[in-house]
């Protein structure tokens, strides 16, 4: 095996562990919280249930869909819960319209979807700590430095951000065999103006895994399975509604087409090379909403 095989296969491998992981910790934070439990009522499940199922039978008709074509859909529906894949799917091809839905009627800062590879707890830094992360971590090194305002102007000392991101290949930690736990994870505290430095590399633009499920249906529809290079973030302040979003870094070739549709104008950073240390510099301020 030459060492490019190798690395391609360690890639292959890291990419198909991610589905599986993320169907496994989002089961574990379903059984923690009380979602876990049905809280939808049965008139909502009755309504949207029958609707969705309305939607697929319209498809079937209108494009008269074949039983070739019906049972392609069987099998592929039943691998994508024997790869793991549903928090996949369901974040890359829904999550936007249900965040869209529930923000709608925000004044401060734009969110966008969570995805699959949250994880809580992360470390907690100061307000200008440095992300847990290798010795040798390959990439640009990022100073992130902002503010977290109520939609008033006031800032909010105290606030806490989280912050996760992929590593220079696009792999999360908790979800790629390999990486130590908290890799490019962690929770800063902002001080008592709300403000933020945060210490990081600048994470690959990352492709979905493309040898389960999802990435079977991409390439059967001649689709990609990029999203670009992002940083994911929940801010949190008391009193205020905690925020779930993402930046993104201009230029990337899939800030027009990202695979999930969770690129908005609002949430694309302006990067300057850092005057005072080696790599890039960008700010961004959080404004957050007062609690309903
Ligand atoms: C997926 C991965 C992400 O990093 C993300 O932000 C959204 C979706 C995914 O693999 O489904
Ligand atoms: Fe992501």
């Amino acid at each position: 095996m030459t060492q490019n095989e190798s690395f391609t296969q360690e890639q292959e491998a890291k990419a198909a562990d991610s589905g599986a992981n993320a169907s496994a910790r989002f089961r574990e934070r379903m059984a923690a919280s009380a979602a876990g439990g049905s809280v939808v009522d049965h008139e909502r499940v009755n309504l949207l249930a029958g609707k969705a199922i309305k939607a697929l039978n319209d498809i079937v008709i209108e494009e008269k869909v074949s039983y070739e074509e019906y049972n392609a859909l069987k099998a592929w529906l039943i691998k994508v819960g024997e790869d793991g894949e549903w928090p996949l799917f369901l974040d890359v091809w829904l999550e936007h319209s249900v965040e869209e839905v529930v923000n709608e009627h925000r004044e401060g800062s734009k969110g966008t979807i969570e995805g699959p590879y949250y994880v809580e707890d992360a470390p907690e830094l100061p307000w200008n700590g440095t992300i847990p992360m290798r010795e040798d971590e390959p990439g640009t090194p990022f100073l992130f430095k902002g503010q977290v305002r109520s939609v008033d102007g006031r800032p909010l000392p105290g606030a806490k951000l989280e912050l996760w991101h992929a590593d220079d290949l696009g792999f999360y930690s908790q979800f790629a065999p390999g990486l130590p736990e908290w890799n490019l994870r962690g929770t800063w505290v902002a001080d008592e103006e709300g403000r933020y430095e945060i210490h990081t590399i600048r994470p690959a633009p990352y492709q979905i895994p493309t040898e389960g499920a999802c990435g079977q249906l991409i390439a059967a529809a001649g689709w990609h399975a990029w999203r670009p290079a992002h940083l994911h973030f929940k801010v949190r302040a008391q009193d205020h509604q905690l925020i779930t979003s993402q930046l993104y870094f201009p230029g990337d070739p899939h800030n027009d087409d990202d695979v999930a549709s969770a690129v908005k104008p609002e949430l694309l950073l302006d990067p300057q090379p850092n005057p005072d240390a080696e790599g890039e510099m960008t700010t961004y301020d959080f404004v957050l909403d007062p609690e309903a």
